[in-house]
């Protein structure tokens, strides 16, 4: 009775979303992974292929996954835009983002490969003839590059414009799937500007793409470093006894940068820091930090602990003590004086769009009860830095005179997230010399040093997922609606009071931020 009970609760739950299929590679030895995994046939299509995310991002990362042989030989890469061009300007256009922005070098063989399965459809998103030319470019290049009738949409395009081109593509025939041919939607942030928003876009896209078919990019998680905070809490045990409210006196998750917001005012103004960066890589982070061991990496139990996380996680009270915002103002970036954010173009001068944002937020479980994560992110900073610092408690009894430990800190464990990436530990160690001095000293592991492949850019890693399959690195429309939900009372209380503080630039954002800190009698780390 006990045992068919116990294999009861190991069955698989029943109303678990099926995964998306994943071409099997017959050659593949399950057990080397040194083999690779490579996507079945399948095309590409991008939506919005002349922006900037594009071209700096996308096309560069689809060259590097050919060139690093990740791609199969019946793969097409198709742009959807509103410009005139032919195949063959568009795969010129293409080649010149790959060669200003590619990480892997450039190999005219892998080149010529990829360019033979590039084709461009012109058309604005309200044009059902542009529509149908995309259905017939698809079963095209389905005949002559054997891309098998799979096809992921990529929507690097603004969220209003989603409704249409969703609707497009049901007309087109293009949206539905079958057991033999795929069809996945990949959709980049900003996820709704409030929960609210969110809901409607989560219920809009989902009206034609089933959950397991919607893949979020956050590109956070498709960075090396993020995923190896998994590695480093569940695959030791050196650390996993000691993370928690026993030991953890607070955790301060920051991602710092140097440059302003040339250029991007038509995203930016009116969305911020907060929603920008927190609520979807920074609340990532904290995810990946705080949760609970998943009983395994399958994708959904994996989910499943953040969503769990997520939903104990909540803004610390009174928010006019436990946040901080910011804009920058005119300063100095190392050796150039920059302006301020009103002096950008496109920035409104009475605009009240936050270029820094800091909050304090609790996770209300047995773990984390009573420890602080502080959040802060901000453009213009000292430093391009991102990292998560998990700082102990003090020793409860110091056997030293006071005098012998004046420059003894705190314990903390420091994943860097980038650009330097590793994990520094801190801790006190005897000064050399007759006397017993204790000081802070730094124990690092660096990622250049103990490897010697370099780690691929986020996105190579994110849109192989998505060929693939594997939904494990993508948010779920919980997660991002949970997301929502913790941030948006201080969306709220700041739209109600005043404006953020300016800071100038180059330095470390708002006073208001070292305030929010001091009063917890804390310090923010100067990474
Ligand atoms: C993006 C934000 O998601 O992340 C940008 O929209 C930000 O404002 C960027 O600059 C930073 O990414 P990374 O990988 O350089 O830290």
């Amino acid at each position: 009775m006990a045992e068919t009970a116990a294999a009861a609760q190991r069955a698989e739950p029943a109303a678990r979303p099926k995964l998306s299929r994943t071409w099997a590679n017959p050659l593949r030895d399950e057990r080397d992974k040194r083999i690779p995994h490579i996507p079945g046939p399948c095309s590409l299509v991008i939506f919005g292929v002349t922006g900037d995310l594009s071209r700096r991002k996308l096309l560069p990362a689809i060259y590097d996954l050919a060139n690093r042989g990740l791609l199969p030989p019946g793969f097409a890469l198709v742009g959807f835009a509103r410009r005139e061009m032919a195949d063959e300007d568009f795969g010129a256009e293409v080649l010149a983002a790959v060669k200003k922005h590619a990480r892997t070098p450039f190999r005219q063989e892998v080149w010529d490969r990829l360019a033979e399965g590039i084709r461009f459809v012109q058309g604005s998103f309200d044009d059902d003839a542009a529509f149908d030319n995309l259905a017939r470019t698809l079963e095209d290049l389905d005949a002559r590059r054997g891309t098998g009738g799979n096809h992921a949409f990529y929507f690097a395009i603004p969220p209003a414009a989603f409704p249409l081109v969703l609707q497009q593509l049901t007309k087109a025939g293009l949206s539905q799937g079958s057991d033999e041919q795929w069809r996945r939607v990949v959709i980049e942030k900003p996820f709704g500007h409030d929960l609210a928003s969110a809901q409607d876009l989560n219920a809009l896209v989902n009206e034609t793409f089933p959950e397991e078919t919607v893949f979020r990019i956050d590109h956070y998680l498709g960075k090396e470093t993020v995923q190896n905070i998994l590695a480093l809490r569940f695959a030791n045990q050196l650390l996993e006894p000691i993370w928690n409210a026993h030991y953890v006196d607070h955790v301060q998750i920051t991602m710092a940068e140097d440059i302003g917001l040339e250029g991007r005012a038509g995203y930016y103004d009116g969305i911020g820091a907060a929603r920008d960066v927190i609520q979807n890589h920074l609340l990532q982070l904290l995810a990946f930090t705080a949760m609970e061991e998943p009983v395994s990496f399958d994708p959904h139990q994996l989910q499943a602990e953040k969503v769990k996380v997520l939903s104990a996680t909540k803004l610390v009270e009174p928010l006019d003590e436990s946040t901080a915002r910011g804009q920058y103002a005119e300063g100095w970036q190392g050796a150039q004086h920059v302006v301020g954010l009103h002096e950008e173009a496109g920035f409104a001068p009475d605009s009240r769009t936050e270029t820094y944002a800091a909050i304090t937020l609790e996770v209300d479980t047995r773990r984390w009860a009573g420890v602080p994560f502080f959040l802060r992110t901000g453009k213009r900073l000292g430093k391009r830095v991102t990292e998560i610092a998990v700082v102990f408690k003090r020793a409860p009894h110091l056997p030293f005179d006071a005098t012998m430990t004046e420059e003894l800190g705190q314990n903390a464990l420091v994943m860097r997230i980038q650009p330097d990436e590793g994990i520094t530990m801190r801790f006190g160690a005897k000064v050399p010399g007759s006397s017993m001095e204790v000081r802070d000293v730094n124990m690092d592991f660096s990622y250049g040093e103990a490897f010697t492949v370099a780690s691929p850019e986020a996105y190579e890693r994110l849109i192989l997922d998505v060929l693939l399959g594997v939904p494990s690195l993508f948010p779920v429309n919980e997660e991002v609606e949970l997301s929502w939900r913790i941030l948006d009372p201080v969306l709220d209380y700041w739209a109600a009071h005043g404006k953020p503080e300016p800071y100038e630039s180059g330095t470390w954002g708002p006073r208001s931020a070292d305030e929010m800190l001091h009063r917890t009698g804390r310090e923010w780390r100067r990474p």
